[in-house]
């Protein structure tokens, strides 16, 4: 399989990727109808989110059993044949461990419910006072974090929804456990995994409560994350695949040590700071443009940190997660394609490995939802509720979700013009924005200057550059919020990147001289002349490189 340092990774939401049998759901089947397509973008794998047993309460990351799929999304056959057919087309499947937590629903914590001490042992319990959660720790989906069980007179730590019991990993048994897991889907030709949440995994010593925040100090990068993951993986022998833990809250120090390869934990780490620089006073339910200032900073210090002590860093703007990229820094009407095309050559020339996520190679953008009726994701709909509660009104909360809201990148994938955007049959379980008229495969395809083609060249151009893959970084224009340029270098090339992240022309600070390069992609028809470069158009992207 592909180093991960010159691969591009594909992410799949199944239950919004391509229905297959008429219900309205994404599924397994609808994947592998769609390998080819996947294959055409040059992605060499797919990570994606789970489908395994699970009642769906937060879409799959609360599993019921690691080893069964979930009956809506299809069978075990297909998923080995969805390996096989992935392999086949040179392409890895990377699957999403979500190893914090398991459903309520799951065996071991059914046991742990009806008294089993040994499977009480597998997750946090903890006595107190039925009317006092033992700290004021907070869900990340709103309200307190613990839940009394009145039949055991105890208390349940569940960092995210009710129904999701965060693990006991001080437990050795519990890493027994989840180790099997890991190597169950390996003997499947699984070819890398997505740890999700990871670095939650380790919990404090003592619990107590949080006086400057929600907990997240007390356990984020805990006290024996990096013990725990060496030894999962040492235990697993996944040292040589391809590995990324999604890291919430996280330190660049930590990251650094998640990802050195000396180390033995992670290929590499997603962290989210860059996705909170328009939050305001970083709340993510108070919205704010974003401060480009800070966004910049960001990138630059975590791409030079971790290129100094050999960490490497997953490179992305859009998942399941996370509103989409075009609506939230680019400029989803008048500048639809120049600016979705800025925002991926940002990412994907960058020090790392670059994700895309389903329908971020069309451009495109958040489902806009009216009514708080078309919300599925229970983040979206707590937070509706306590927004309401705290004096906003229907109207001012609405407004938030239709930029915040999860199921913003939930919609359905766009194929085709038709109706339901050829994603199914019958109605889907989620809303379709109408603007699939136009943002879609089918249209994309007829289109030589389209969105998704020119993800396509992105892609190309990080296999065909050795620069790209390994070249060392250096930020230029450092000291203009609104442009994100920087170089990459390494012996005998010279790649220089300068993007205007806003919807105006920008006049450069210094005048970008660039004698001696050719020019490789940007987004605008015309190819700049000449030999300088003073001015940018509204989201331009430049991209020249240097052979020395
Ligand atoms: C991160 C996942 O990406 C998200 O979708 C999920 O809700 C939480 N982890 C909890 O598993």
């Amino acid at each position: 399989m592909a180093d991960f340092r010159a691969s591009t990774i594909y992410q799949i939401y199944p239950k919004s990727f391509c229905d297959s049998n008429g219900d309205g759901i994404g599924d397994i089947r609808g994947i592998i109808e769609k390998l080819d397509y996947i294959k055409s973008l040059g992605v060499d794998y797919i990570w994606s989110t789970p489908f395994f047993v699970s009642p769906l309460n937060d879409n799959g990351y609360d599993v019921e059993d690691y080893k069964k799929i979930n009956p809506l999304f299809g069978t075990m056959k297909d998923v080995e044949e969805l390996i096989a057919k992935a392999e086949e087309r040179g392409m890895g499947l990377m699957f999403d461990m979500v190893f914090n937590h398991t459903s309520t629903r799951h065996e071991w914590f059914q046991k742990a419910l009806s008294g089993d001490k040994e499977y009480m042992d597998y997750y946090i319990f903890k006595d107190g006072d039925p009317e006092k959660p033992p700290t004021n720790w907070q869900s990340k989906f709103g309200g307190s974090a613990w839940e009394y069980v009145t039949s055991l007179k105890k208390w349940y730590l569940h960092l995210f929804d009710v129904t999701q019991a965060d693990l006991n990993w001080e437990n050795p048994k519990v890493r027994e456990e989840l180790k099997d897991v890991i190597r169950f889907w390996k003997k499947k030709g699984v070819k890398g995994f997505r740890f999700d949440v990871v670095n939650l995994i380790s919990k404090p010593d003592v619990f107590e409560d949080d006086t400057l925040g929600d907990g997240r100090r007390f356990y984020s990068d805990g006290p024996h994350i990096h013990e725990f993951l060496k030894e999962l993986v040492a235990d697993t022998g996944i040292d040589e695949m391809v590995t990324v833990g999604e890291m919430s809250s996280t330190t660049l120090d930590n990251c650094i040590r998640y990802s050195n390869p000396d180390e033995k934990e992670l290929s590499m780490c997603f962290n989210f700071h860059h996705l909170k620089v328009d939050y305001k006073d970083g709340n993510k339910w108070e919205l704010m443009n974003p401060d480009y200032r800070k966004l910049k900073e960001l990138f630059e210090t975590w791409q030079t940190k971790m290129e100094q002590k050999n960490g490497w860093n997953a490179v992305f703007w859009c998942n399941h997660d996370q509103p989409r990229i075009v609506s939230r820094m680019g400029d989803e009407k008048k500048y639809w394609k120049e600016s979705a095309k800025m925002l991926a050559t940002c990412i994907h020339l960058l020090r790392g490995t670059p994700y895309i996520f389903q329908g971020e190679e069309l451009g495109m953008t958040n489902a806009g939802y009216g009514d708080i009726s078309e919300y599925r994701d229970v983040e979206s709909i707590n937070y509706y509720q306590i927004m309401l509660k705290e004096g906003k009104n229907e109207e001012e909360a609405l407004e938030v979700l239709g930029n915040r809201s999860r199921d913003n990148s939930r919609s359905p994938m766009q194929w085709n013009s038709g109706k339901y955007a050829g994603f199914s049959e019958s109605e889907p379980w989620i809303g379709i924005p109408d603007n699939h008229k136009y943002i879609n495969v089918a249209a994309e395809e007829q289109d030589s200057d389209s969105i998704l083609n020119y993800y396509r060249k992105l892609v190309r151009l990080r296999k065909q550059y050795a620069v790209i893959q390994n070249g060392t970084i250096e930020f230029i224009y450092r000291e203009q919020p609104e442009v994100f340029g920087y170089k990459r270098l390494l012996k005998g090339q010279e790649l220089l990147v300068v993007n205007n992240l806003t919807g105006s022309e920008v006049v450069l600070q210094e005048i970008l001289h660039f004698e001696g390069y050719e020019y490789l992609i940007g987004n605008y028809p015309q190819e700049i002349s000449g030999d300088t470069l003073k001015v940018l158009k509204p989201y331009e992207s430049v991209v020249l490189l240097k052979r020395i």
